[in-house]
Parts: structure tokens; sequence; C-alpha cells
């Protein structure tokens, strides 16, 4: 998939995503997180998404250099910790540790963790940013968490908007209007909790439809956000979740879409920040 910046002068700094990737959320125990990482790699994930929050970037470092792949080959999306996210320098100074941890020359996709909880930190923040992508440390800039009123007041501080909106999207939660809102922005959908971070995969008509389909519940779930158009992230640390959930990728939802569409019953699994002020 391509994402890009909108500016007033046209579309910049294009670059290509992996649509699908390995989300490494609640990664705590040392060690995971890096076995996780090359058990994707080895499964064929190419995307792999992090954040400073998750304090695990050095981990994905490191399962990145043991696996001896092309930096060219992977794509690092990670955060700044809403926390940091509290001005210009704060920025600057926490996508270089980022670079550290990470043990690699650029990030390709380096996103808001989260509407800066202080607005008037969200401009000098985003300029943080667009210095960050100017500088090459960074290949592609977003945000997370940014609802329509967010992204509104976006356009008159931004001089890149953002390529991406990773929000929480997902069969339970279909949020149209602030999946129009990221595209009028001229954003892509990040999914992130594809699965609503696990609670509903025994939900018992996603998995009378699995049935029906002849693929497993979590697999429909993915395929459902990734049909959607939305870049998909899911979390696993066991090896054949990883492998399984890779593998909704060949899984065909098409005849099923309709009573996909109607599990919507606008359920938040973990955080919102999109409705703050
Ligand atoms: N920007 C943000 O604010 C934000 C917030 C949340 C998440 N994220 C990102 O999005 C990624 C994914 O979201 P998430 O971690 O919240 O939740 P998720 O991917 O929706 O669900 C992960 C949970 O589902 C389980 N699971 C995974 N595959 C499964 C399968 N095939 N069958 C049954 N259960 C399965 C996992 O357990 P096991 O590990 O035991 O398999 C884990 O408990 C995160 O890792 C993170 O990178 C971003």
């Amino acid at each position: 998939m391509r994402i890009s910046h909108s500016t007033s002068d046209g579309e910049k700094f294009e670059h290509d995503i992996p649509q699908f990737g390995l989300g490494v959320f609640l990664m705590s125990e040392e060690g995971e997180c890096k076995k996780s990482v090359l058990t994707a790699l080895e499964a064929g994930y190419t995307h792999i998404d992090t954040a400073r929050a998750y304090n695990n970037e050095h981990e994905v470092g490191e399962a990145i250099k043991e696996s001896g792949m092309d930096r060219e080959s992977l794509f690092i999306t990670t955060k700044l910790r809403r926390g940091h996210a509290t001005g210009f320098d704060e920025v600057i100074e926490h996508c270089q540790k980022s670079l550290e941890l990470l043990d690699t020359d650029y990030i390709d996709l380096y996103l808001v963790h989260a509407p800066p909880e202080n607005s008037e930190h969200r401009a000098p923040v985003w300029k943080g940013m667009e210095y960050c992508l100017e500088q090459g440390w960074v290949k592609s800039i977003g945000v997370s968490n940014y609802g329509p009123t967010h992204l509104e007041a976006m356009r008159s501080y931004a001089t890149y908007m953002p390529s991406v909106n990773q929000v929480e999207f997902n069969p339970w939660l279909q949020r149209p209007h602030l999946f129009k809102a990221t595209e009028d922005a001229g954003a892509k959908v990040m999914a992130y909790s594809p699965l609503a971070r696990g609670h509903k995969v025994d939900d018992p008509e996603l998995v009378a439809i699995a049935e029906k389909i002849g693929c497993t519940p979590a697999q429909v779930a993915i395929k459902f956000c990734y049909d959607s158009g939305c870049i998909t992230i899911p979390k696993s640390s066991r090896t054949e979740r990883i492998v399984e959930n890779i593998a909704s990728l060949d899984v065909d939802i098409s005849s099923e879409m309709e009573a996909i569409k109607a599990l919507e019953c606008d359920y938040v699994s973990g955080w919102d920040p999109t409705t703050e002020p």
C-alpha cells in the first residue's frame, strides 16, 4: 500500500507500507518480543508495530539484526509516547532515542501515540515530527488515536498532513465517521486491536461466520480489517497464532461481508482518546 503526506503542493514523501504486520504491545516478559518478531519474520511478516511505551523497541532491533534480513525489506513503525509529546525539542530527542533503541538508521513510520493532552503542545509536536521527516530520520509520519476534531485542527498547523491514523478498528468497532475523516485528511487507517484484544474471538456469531467460511474466528476479524482497506497489525506471542494470523490474507470472506458488518456494537476494547477535547 502507498502512503504519503498531503501538502498544499500535492503529495510528498511517498512510501510503501506493508498492509499487514505484527503488533508487539503487551510483550513485557524479557525476550518475548524478540522471539515473536523472529517467528513473524520467518512466517513472512515484513512490518512490525512497536512503540516507546511498549518498552521493547530494543528487542525489535535485536530480532531484526539476528534475522539477518535486509533493513530495506522490512518496515518498522514506532510511536512517540504521549508523555513525551510536549514540544519540538522533545520529539527530536525521543526520535533519536528510538533510533538508538531500534539500532537502525531510519524509522519507516513514526506516530504521535495519542493527541498530546495539552492541546497547545499539538502544533509544536507535529512541527518536530515534520523536522524528523525532513531530516530523513523517519520516512513517514502519522498520528494515532486522533479523532475528526484533532485531524481537522492539524490543517491549521501542518505542512505535511499525516500519512496514517492508527486507531482501534475491528468488526465490533467500525467507525465510519472517523474512517472518512482520516481519508479526508489524506491518511490511511491503521487498525489496531483487530481482535478487540482477544475479547471477541469466542463470540458465537463470529464463530458461526468462521465455520461457514471454513477459517478460524481470528482470521475473519483480521481479514475484515484488511479488506476494509486498513493496515492491520494483530498481536500474538504464540507461534501457531502468528502463522494463523498471516494466513488470514489468503481467506476469502466476501460471501459473509454483510454478516461481519452486522457485528458492529461500538465496543472499545482498550482506550479511546479520539473523543477527547
Ligand atoms: N496506538 C495505540 O494506542 C494502540 C493500542 C492498542 C494496540 N496497538 C497496536 O496494535 C497491536 C494489536 O492490538 P492488540 O495487541 O491491542 O490486540 P489484538 O491484536 O486485537 O489482540 C491480541 C490478543 O489476541 C490474542 N490472539 C492473537 N491471535 C489470536 C488468534 N489467532 N486466536 C485467538 N487469540 C488470538 C493474543 O494472545 P496471544 O499473544 O497469547 O496469542 C492477545 O491476547 C498492538 O500489539 C499494538 O502494536 C496500538
